[in-house]
């Protein structure tokens, strides 16, 4: 798809990967809106790096629907949505240990999100013949991330929604990608914007995340790789998924005898 002149809107873009994307978009020449929860960090980033910017808590639908509403009025049809936010959680205990609250939450950002943006936007889209949705998910979808079990499921279902959209409304001239990384040095592991990213096989930054979504959405691809690796796991888990699942308990036994618990924060450094 030609980026330069589209209408693009990026949740959970005031850091990390949306950031990253929303900065490589308005490389490519489009007008890019942010959304996040935080009015001031949305208002310094959006200045930071020429997009506009306003507060929106995707896991409310009235709050996505109001956003549309204001991004249609002041800058007209929206071309690209990006349903970038999101937050992991480590399970406390068992793998049904998280709280409801927290099962919700992930369920309500990671997916239900993603469904209320494609409701609101589809029938102009559909109109147009042209529109294109983005979710990040995460290899976490394809594969597992081991201690946040509310996360692996509710990047599954993403996954899974964004077949259903590409799938069902292809034909109507609708595009939609899918990307899944797997760890990316941004605050959700507990990096700022200015650190040095260690370096450890296997851990991008967001601009490599961006440079991947940027070149896949060019390809219109459908699900975008920024680490290949994680294609080759995936047809391993496919293919024979009695040695995958084996393979990923021996993996939670090394992890385990080199640190204590189960965290993302630390263990991305240990996989
Ligand atoms: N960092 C990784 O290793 C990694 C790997 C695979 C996928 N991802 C996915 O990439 C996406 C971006 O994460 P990131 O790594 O840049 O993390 P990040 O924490 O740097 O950025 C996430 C952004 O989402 C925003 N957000 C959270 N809840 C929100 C809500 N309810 N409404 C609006 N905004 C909200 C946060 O404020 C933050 O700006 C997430 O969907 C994440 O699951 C991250």
């Amino acid at each position: 798809m030609e980026l330069a002149g589209k209408i693009a809107v990026v949740t959970g873009g005031a850091h990390g990967i949306g950031r990253a994307i929303a900065e490589a978009l308005i490389a490519e020449h489009a007008d890019v809106v942010i959304l996040d929860l935080n009015s001031d960090a949305v208002s310094k980033t959006a200045d930071q790096i020429g997009a506009h910017g306003a507060a929106c808590d995707v896991t409310h639908h009235s709050a996505i629907q109001q956003a549309i509403n204001d991004i249609t009025h002041d800058l007209g049809h929206i071309d690209i949505w990006i349903s970038n936010a999101g937050v992991i959680s480590a399970d406390p205990d068992h793998v049904a240990s998280a709280s409801d609250q927290i099962w919700q939450r992930a369920w309500d950002i990671h997916v239900m999100s993603h469904v209320w943006a494609a409701r609101a936007l589809l029938p102009d889209m559909i109109s147009r013949g042209s529109g294109y949705f983005v979710n990040t998910a995460s290899a976490a979808g394809l594969l597992l991330q081991i201690g946040d079990a509310p996360y692996s499921a509710t990047k599954a279902a993403a996954i899974s929604f964004a077949q259903s959209l590409a799938i069902t409304h292809g034909d109507d001239g609708i595009l939609s990608s899918v990307i899944c990384p797997q760890y990316v040095a941004s605050s959700m592991l507990g990096y700022d914007v200015d650190d040095i990213i260690p370096d450890h096989p296997g851990l991008l930054t967001p601009a490599d995340v961006a440079r991947a979504v940027i070149d896949g959405m060019k390809e219109q691809q459908f699900l975008i790789l920024p680490h290949p690796i994680v294609g080759e796991y995936a047809k391993l888990r496919a293919s024979d998924p009695e040695k995958w699942i084996k393979g990923m308990q021996k993996l939670r036994r090394r992890i385990l005898s080199q640190t204590d618990g189960i965290d993302p924060k630390t263990m991305h450094l240990l996989v």
